[in-house]
C-alpha cells in the first residue's frame, strides 16, 4: 500500500504540472509558445527507379488535395535508394532526419504516414523511430498511421482493388498472379491471408511473394494443378520498380515469367504500382485521416 502511495507521487506531481503549465498558459521550454502547427510525414521504401516516381506523385497529389492547408513531407525508409539517388543530385531524407527537420521548423503536431503495404520490418523500425520523438517530448503530438493492410475492412477494400487492376482482355480461365515483396517477418501472413480472402471471389488469383511464402515455385505446382495455360504477372507493390522489371516480368532464367513459361504457361504482365491506382491510394488516404483525428 505504501509502496504504491510513494510510486503514485511522482505522477499526481506531475499530472498537477500539466494542469497548471495548461490553465495558466505557461510552456514549461523557457518561455516558449508554440502556434500550433501540424505537418503530415509520408514514408516509404522508396524508389530510385524514375518512371516508378510518378506512382509517388500521384500520392503526393492526392494528400495535398485532401489536406491542402497541411505541408507535406516526404521519408525514405531505404538507405541503398537515399545513397544512389544523392549520387544524381536529388536528396531523400530518412524518417529521422525529415522528423528533425519538422521539428527544427516548429511544427507542433505530425502526422506520420507509412506507405508501406504491411506492418513488416520497415514498419517496426519506423514505429521506433516515432516512439524515440515521442519521448523526445519534441512534438506535442506525433501519430503512426497504419500501412495498407491492417484491419480486415483493409483486407477487403484491397482485395477489390487488386481484382480491380486485373485488365478486362484476362478470361476467366487464366491465372492472375500478383507479385506482393514478402518478408521472413510474421507479418508475411498478411499475402497468403489476402489470397485465401481474393480467391473466394476469383479462384485463380494468387498472391505471392519474392521474400516470402507463397513463392513462385508453390504458385506454379498450384498453376498447372489447375491445368491453367495463361497467367497474367500484376506488381503488388507500391511502385513498379526494379522487383517487377527483373524479378516478376524480366526475361532472365529466375524471373517468374521465364519460371512460368518453363512450366508451358504464357505470362502477359501489366507493369502498374498500387500507388498508382486509387483504390489503393485510398485506403492509405484513410489511414491518414485516422491519424489527423487525433489532433481535433
Ligand atoms: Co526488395
Amino acid at each position: 500500500m505504501k509502496k504504491m502511495t510513494n510510486r503514485l507521487i511522482p505522477a499526481i506531481l506531475a499530472a498537477i504540472l500539466v494542469l497548471v503549465s495548461a490553465t495558466t498558459g505557461v510552456a514549461a521550454h523557457h518561455g516558449t509558445y508554440k502556434e500550433p502547427k501540424t505537418g503530415i510525414l509520408l514514408v516509404t521504401f522508396g524508389t530510385s527507379d524514375p518512371g516508378a516516381q510518378a506512382a509517388f506523385d500521384n500520392i503526393d497529389r492526392k494528400v495535398k488535395a485532401a489536406w491542402p492547408d497541411i505541408p507535406v513531407y516526404w521519408a525514405y525508409t531505404s538507405r541503398i535508394i537515399r545513397h544512389k539517388l544523392a549520387k544524381q543530385g536529388k536528396h531523400l531524407d530518412s524518417p529521422a532526419m525529415a522528423l528533425a527537420r519538422m521539428a527544427e521548423e516548429q511544427f507542433t503536431h505530425v502526422a506520420v504516414q507509412s506507405l508501406h503495404t504491411i506492418a513488416g520490418s520497415e514498419y517496426h523500425d519506423l514505429t521506433k523511430m516515432v516512439g524515440g520523438f515521442k519521448s523526445m517530448g519534441v512534438f506535442n503530438r506525433i501519430v503512426l498511421g497504419y500501412p495498407l493492410l491492417a484491419t480486415q475492412a483493409d483486407m477487403e477494400k484491397t482485395v477489390d482493388a487488386l481484382l480491380g487492376m486485373i485488365p478486362g482482355e484476362r478470361d476467366k480461365q487464366e491465372a492472375v498472379v500478383f507479385m506482393g515483396h514478402g518478408t521472413h517477418h510474421p507479418a508475411n501472413a498478411f499475402y497468403p491471408a489476402l489470397m485465401f480472402q481474393a480467391q473466394q471471389q476469383d479462384p485463380l488469383v494468387f498472391i505471392g511473394g519474392v521474400e516470402g511464402y507463397p513463392e513462385i515455385g508453390e504458385i506454379r505446382s498450384w498453376l498447372k494443378g489447375k491445368q491453367v495455360k495463361t497467367a497474367w504477372l500484376i506488381p503488388f507493390m507500391s511502385v513498379a520498380g526494379d522487383h517487377a522489371k527483373n524479378d516478376m516480368a524480366g526475361d532472365e532464367a529466375d524471373s517468374w515469367k521465364s519460371i512460368l513459361a518453363g512450366a508451358g504457361i504464357e505470362c502477359h504482365t501489366v507493369m502498374k504500382g498500387t500507388a498508382e491506382v486509387d483504390a489503393f491510394v485510398n485506403i492509405w488516404l484513410s489511414h491518414l485521416e485516422e491519424v489527423l483525428h487525433h489532433f481535433d
